[in-house]
């Protein structure tokens, strides 16, 4: 009866793979108004459970940013219904929308973005600012984070100073600070070297471990493998990959984990265009 949007659904099923639902879109798509409308996002079914690694690959244009916009309530679907945790996230206004974002959505983008003349510490308790953490505890837990992404030895760096790989663990850092339960990462290793992109990548593997639900965007056949789940997006068409996407596990059109595909979703049976990718891992 609590009208408080932090509600785990009671009474439902729990998964029959894996955790609980933690996103669930039902014919979800978004449109772009305009001349002619640009159908960014088009009708699908979605459900992505806890402990999941996704990862999300497609051409540039395909609408990978607009699904990352939509799951992280950064913009609405135009169409559907999402629920994220459990609650339906169209029911909600902007500021209740706006707190569930900061409780539960931790970001991270190619581009760090980070304060550069702020320490690393300051720039992950920055992230606790607005979230109504108190200022007493926000130094202790920015440091934990910095910690736990491997950088307790460079809390006073500044990011001009620290390589890439830092700089975005430090951005990792932040998102961790807010406990969020969905990890959302839009091309997080498009700006780094292949040695940066083993170190992050094996940091959101081992939080993925620790059972965050992590959810990365690639353009790289190589990132997407790491996920436990690929998907793909092709001119707004989401589709599943099969696991691993280099895994060998067949291009099954699997949109749904519950097996109800849903009048109206957008399925099709076109397994990711790198075939294997060539990682033999
Ligand atoms: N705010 C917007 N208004 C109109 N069209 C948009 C907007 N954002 C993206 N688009 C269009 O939607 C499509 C998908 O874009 P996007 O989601 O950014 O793709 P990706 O991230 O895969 O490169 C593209 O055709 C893009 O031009
Ligand atoms: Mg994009």
């Amino acid at each position: 009866m609590s009208e408080a949007p932090d509600p785990r659904p009671t009474g439902e099923p729990v998964g029959r793979s894996g955790g609980v639902p933690v996103i669930e879109f039902r014919g979800v798509g978004r449109t772009y108004s305009g001349r002619p409308p640009v159908a960014a996002l088009k009708p699908c079914e979605l459900v992505v459970r806890t402990g999941e690694f996704l990862t999300v690959t497609g051409p540039s244009g395909s609408g990978k940013s607009t699904l990352l916009n939509v799951l992280g309530l950064l913009d609405r679907p135009t169409t559907g219904t999402y629920l994220l945790d459990g609650l339906d996230t169209g029911a909600l206004g902007e500021p209740a929308r706006t707190a569930l974002r900061g409780r539960r959505v931790g970001f991270v983008f190619q581009s760090f973005h980070l304060l550069p003349h702020r320490t690393a510490l300051e720039n992950v308790e920055l992230g606790m600012v607005y979230n109504g953490t108190p200022r007493s505890a926000r130094a202790g837990r920015a440091r934990a984070a910095l910690v736990r992404v491997g950088l307790g030895h460079r809390l006073g760096a500044l990011p001009t100073r620290m390589s890439g790989g830092e700089r975005q663990r430090v951005a990792i850092a932040r998102a961790l600070v807010h406990r969020p339960s969905l990890l959302l990462c839009d091309e997080p290793t498009g700006n780094l070297d292949t040695a940066n992109t083993g170190l992050v990548l094996d940091l959101l593997t081992a939080l993925n471990a620790d059972g965050m639900t992590v959810l990365v965007i690639t353009h790289d056949p190589d990132v997407a493998a790491h996920g436990t789940r690929t998907v793909t997006v092709r001119d707004g068409v989401l589709a599943e990959a099969g696991p691993g996407a280099g895994a060998g596990a067949g291009p099954g059109v699997r949109v749904d984990a519950n097996g109800d595909v849903g009048a109206g979703a957008a399925v099709v049976a076109d397994p990711m265009p790198t075939g294997r990718g060539g990682g033999v891992g």
